[in-house]
């Protein structure tokens, strides 16, 4: 089963549902990290890039921006998002354990968990690999990934979202054992014209990774991990603690 081609028709509107954009959330926590560190970025690709809000914003203050997804639905949104907006932006359809991009950039990031999306330890190493591969020399790979409390408090029982267009399912589950996580997706879709709606259903998988296994992994292919924070971006479920852990990281080496 896909994940991503059909929550894709509905993803933007979900996540302003569930309160706010997430690569909105993220972005000032992007631009205040690049100023601490004080790096001015003129190019960067940012890996799962979803619909391109992002890249989009990244754009909008003059930076050259690349965006790498699997999904072709989520990719087709982000196209139309950034033609809106007179925004040149390249969007490639590829898999982040092996992409590439035509010119190595200053700075790769991927957020909203997409690194848990991989499901496994060998995944996430070639990922960084890819990442370490695409990076100019200092290079800077700044990503978020869910942590083992999220899954445990966020990743239990179902979840409804109600839209004029379109009713959204999520059922979710966590095993402790395998640490992987799943989100069975069920939307109903109002057709173009009429009152029927149509049934689409996909599964999300994601695992989380102990601090550790993403440090070794990080500094087998030459990564520096500059600063790395707990967080949680939401303001509704801050009394659960911190749900995320966010990463600066520096490519070392040519
Ligand atoms: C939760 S969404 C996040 C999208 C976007 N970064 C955001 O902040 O809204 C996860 C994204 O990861 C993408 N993805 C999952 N596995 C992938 C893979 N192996 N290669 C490329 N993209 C992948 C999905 O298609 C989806 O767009």
């Amino acid at each position: 089963m896909n994940s991503y081609q059909y929550l894709a028709k509905v993803y933007d509107q979900w996540e302003i549902m569930m309160g706010a954009s997430f690569s909105m959330l993220m972005f000032p926590r992007l631009k205040e990290a690049l100023e601490k560190i004080n790096r001015s970025i003129r190019s960067m690709g940012d890996l799962a890039c979803g619909t391109g809000t992002l890249a989009i914003a990244m754009a909008k203050t003059g930076v050259q921006v690349l965006g790498v997804d699997h999904s072709e639905g989520m990719l087709s949104q982000a196209r139309a998002k950034a033609k809106k907006a007179g925004l040149s932006i390249t969007f490639l359809q590829q898999d982040m354990r092996t992409f590439q991009l035509p010119e190595k950039v200053d700075l790769i990031t991927s957020f909203y968990d997409s690194l848990n999306h991989l499901g496994t330890l060998e995944g996430l190493q070639q990922t960084f690999d890819a990442v370490a591969n695409n990076l100019n020399p200092k290079g800077l790979f700044i990503f978020d990934v869910n942590n083992r409390n999220c899954f445990e408090k966020l990743w239990q029982g179902t979840s409804v979202f109600h839209h004029e267009e379109f009713t959204l399912i999520l059922e979710n589950t966590f095993n402790e054992k395998s640490l992987k996580a799943q989100s069975l997706t069920t939307l109903f879709h109002r057709r173009k014209e009429g009152i029927f709606f149509e049934k689409f259903t996909e599964l999300c998988e994601e695992r989380c990774y102990s601090d550790e296994e993403i440090y070794t992994a990080l500094s087998s292919v030459g990564f520096q991990v500059l600063t790395k924070e707990d967080f949680n971006p939401f303001r509704e479920i801050t009394s659960i603690g911190p749900i995320k852990g966010f990463w600066v990281c520096e490519k070392g080496g040519p």
